[in-house]
């Protein structure tokens, strides 16, 4: 099927045939036969690398020219930027939302197509977002994800509620690794196509005692290291002219691989250089000195500990060809396009909490080795795992090459995910009687699959009874109703345990105190906590004892949450010694994680401050303006007497302190010096920037007497959300 023949708009026609795309791939053609511009739900389980996202492009370009609206819902950010890219050009409005949980974000109504997580599109429903009415196709990348028990129940609500709003949509489901494609399909109605083709060679093979074992044949590998085959494979390709991921299963494994790379690598290209220098820009850490001084001589680790900009800059030097090789943990496993011409799965086992080493699961072997032999960057790809002894190599090849990807299942069952869920199926008018919500649950995929699906409804039933409990909910005879309380916690996108448990001791709470507060969001369901290590424990006791005034919740009675007691506690010091300015590479250090964990767990915290301080508006209005400021302190890294000059723009908790440190204790301290003073302290362009900012401030309040400058304070009032009935 030629790309000139097909009914998508004369621009995306051209932009493809520019780009070298003038054909459909077969299974991309099977797509079209099966109805994708005739508004039938597809589900497309087709090989990695076979063209998804170009099909979802075509269909979502012939609903822009019906005055349709597009949502594309991916599993991770970095797969959002990366599609938002790709759509991203002339004739169509392109928008992306991963940020903040609480907002409605109306602006994304402008847009033809918009690019968000599940979570996201879920606060959007929650929040009541008005275009989301207008979306006449939704598709779903990586639709497998709706077997992950932590975030497949809220795609999988998503999906349903979606569909119960705007029942003409059209529904695109994309995935390469789905056991139970049909199960699916039939849940989504929708046409099935899948297929065995992919348009690029991909030659999966085991290497043992130097040679790449195919099923067609064996391939020599030069032995230039004695010790490490990894190593070998990984220089074969780039002797080649190719490039090479290699997959292992710890961050620490990343660095140590990349660093034996690098040494072995020792590429002396100039425009590695610049990318080693950008990197060192911001390396306050040993790990990013070491990374910059990898990628200096050609090689990479990726993995969640580093910040997202170290990540982008890596992904960009492996695009263009520069950085040969990249070590990375799962973090670039699914869906992305990168050149690599072989992908080395070296570890196949990998440590899971309670269960010990465990092997990964085939569907992921399927996506690692999915990254090579990508159309248009390789002329072919070889996906490698390793074996450690003979009989390996073809327990391997059952075990993973040629084994089928799991089947995916419904996790909203667990109760965990229900409290949630059916909090915001009642606050957003999904269900206002027990009958609907019945009906409700009744087109999940669980039911689907399990027909009547009574363990599910027991769950919901057990999930309801907490919250009428809890007061999120009311229940008048057979109407089901949500309180404030309960519109406002679905609104902010929190767990109703974690809200009951913040409000309850909020109200209990004689006197407010930051470590207790942060303890305590430490302890809800929804915070991510550091693991404490058995060596951790006398410093973590130690600290308990010294501070036991400040902290709210009790040491636990039943033994078996005491570790869960102390891991809040370490992830609350963590965050107490960031909030005491203690430079990024010292709190590294002292928790063995990188500047990525911290970000993480600062937008984590950050996110519950916020609706604790909402809460606490509603429950506890008197601890409002400490917790106000404490989200401030959080977000920044600050202690509170920086709070007057953090909100100068362009000053973090480094400049900040600086300035404080010369004895400026507030923006009216700084007008009293002269621009050269602070050059002096800050450098010039940064100076500027701040007299120019206090000068406008000053003519503004002269205009407008009684303004006050709340700054973050007075913007976030007005953006985030908490207007009930609205
Ligand atoms: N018909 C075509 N002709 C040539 N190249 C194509 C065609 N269709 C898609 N491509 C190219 O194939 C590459 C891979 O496509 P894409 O990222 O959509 O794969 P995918 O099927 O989503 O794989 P994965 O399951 O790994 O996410 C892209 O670079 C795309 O431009
Ligand atoms: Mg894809």
């Amino acid at each position: 099927m030629q790309i000139c023949d097909i009914a998508i708009p004369d621009n995306l026609k051209q932009r493809y045939i520019d780009s070298g795309i003038t054909e459909l791939y077969p299974p991309q053609a099977d797509c079209v036969e099966k109805g994708l511009f005739l508004g039938k739900n597809l589900l497309i389980a087709i090989p990695t690398a076979s063209g998804k996202t170009l099909v979802a492009e075509m269909a979502m370009h012939h609903h822009i020219a019906r005055k349709g609206k597009c949502l594309y819902i991916v599993p991770l950010k970095a797969l959002a930027s990366e599609k938002f890219e790709e759509f991203n050009h002339k004739g169509v409005t392109v928008g992306i939302s991963t940020g903040d949980l609480d907002r409605r974000d109306e602006h994304l109504s402008k847009n033809d197509i918009i690019v968000a997580t599940s979570e996201k599109v879920d606060s959007l429903l929650r929040n009541g977002a008005r275009w989301i009415s207008d979306i006449t196709l939704l598709v779903i990348d990586e639709v497998h994800l709706i077997d992950s028990p932590d975030r497949g129940p809220t795609l999988e609500m998503v999906i349903a509620k979606l569909r119960f709003r705007n029942p003409a949509m059209q529904i695109i489901g994309l995935s390469a690794t789905i056991g139970n494609p049909d199960a699916l399909a039939g849940w989504l109605d929708a046409e099935l196509v899948t297929s065995s083709w992919r348009p690029v060679d991909l030659r999966p093979g085991v290497f043992y005692n130097n040679q790449i074992h195919f099923r067609e044949g064996t391939r020599q590998v030069k032995q230039v290291s004695k010790n490490y085959d990894d190593l070998n494979l990984c220089l074969d390709t780039i002797a080649e002219g190719g490039q090479c991921l290699v997959f292992v299963s710890s961050r620490r494994n990343a660095e140590a691989f990349a660093k034996r790379a690098a040494a072995a690598i020792k590429s002396e290209d100039p425009a590695l250089a610049a990318y080693a220098e950008r990197l060192c820009a911001g390396a306050e850490m040993e790990m990013e000195k070491i990374l910059a001084a990898c990628v200096a001589k050609g090689a990479a680790f990726h993995h969640a500990g580093l910040s997202r900009n170290e990540r982008s800059i890596i992904e960009e030097g492996f695009r263009k060809g520069l950085i040969k090789c990249i070590s990375s943990t799962p973090t670039l496993a699914a869906g992305l396009n990168l050149p690599a011409r072989r992908v080395i799965i070296r570890d196949y086992l990998r440590f899971s909490a309670g269960e010990g080493m465990q092997p990964i699961p085939v569907s992921e072997y399927h996506q690692m080795a999915g990254r090579a032999g990508r159309p248009g960057l390789d002329p072919y790809g070889e996906a490698v795992l390793i074996a450690k002894e003979e009989c390996q190599v073809e327990e391997l090849f059952n075990c993973y090459i040629e084994a089928p990807a799991e089947e995916v299942h419904s996790h909203i069952a667990e109760p965990t995910a229900l409290y949630t869920h059916v909090l915001s199926l009642i606050a957003s008018g999904f269900a206002g009687t027990h009958d609907e919500l019945s009906a409700f649950m009744n087109r999940t995929f669980y039911v689907h699959e399990h027909r009547q699906g009574r363990l599910m409804h027991k769950a919901v039933d057990s999930a309801l009874e907490f919250l009428i409990a809890a007061e999120l909910v009311t229940e008048v005879g057979e109407h089901l109703g949500s309180t404030q309380f309960g519109t406002m916690v679905s609104r902010l996108y929190i767990d109703p345990r974690s809200a009951a448990m913040i409000v309850s001791n909020l109200r209990d709470a004689e006197s407010y105190s930051d470590l207790g507060l942060i303890h305590l969001i430490c302890s809800t369901p929804d915070m991510p906590r550091l693991y404490a290590r058995n060596s951790d424990i006398d410093r973590l006791t130690k600290m308990m004892e010294a501070h036991i005034d400040d902290f709210w919740l009790p040491f636990p009675e039943n033994p078996e949450d005491v570790e869960s007691y102390f891991r809040a506690i370490k992830t609350a010091m963590l965050l107490s010694d960031w909030t005491d300015e203690m430079p990024d590479a010292k709190i590294c250090e002292r928790y063995s994680v990188g500047p990525g964990d911290i970000y993480g767990m600062v937008e984590s915290i950050n996110w519950l401050l916020h609706a604790s301080a909402e809460l606490a508006r509603m429950f506890a209005s008197g601890f409002y303006p400490n917790i106000h400021e404490c989200e401030t302190c959080m977000k920044n890294g600050i202690r509170r007497e920086l709070l007057p000059l953090i909100r100068l723009r362009g000053i973090g908790r480094v400049r900040a302190r600086r300035l404080f440190n010369h004895g400026m204790t507030s923006p009216d301290e700084i007008k009293k010096h002269t621009p050269e003073e602070i050059t002096r302290i800050l450098g010039q362009g940064i100076s500027e920037q701040i007299f120019a900012q206090l000068e406008r401030e000053e003519k503004r309040e002269g205009r407008e007497t009684g303004t006050d400058t709340r700054g973050d304070d007075a913007r976030r009032g007005q953006s985030t959300l908490f207007h009930f009935g609205g």
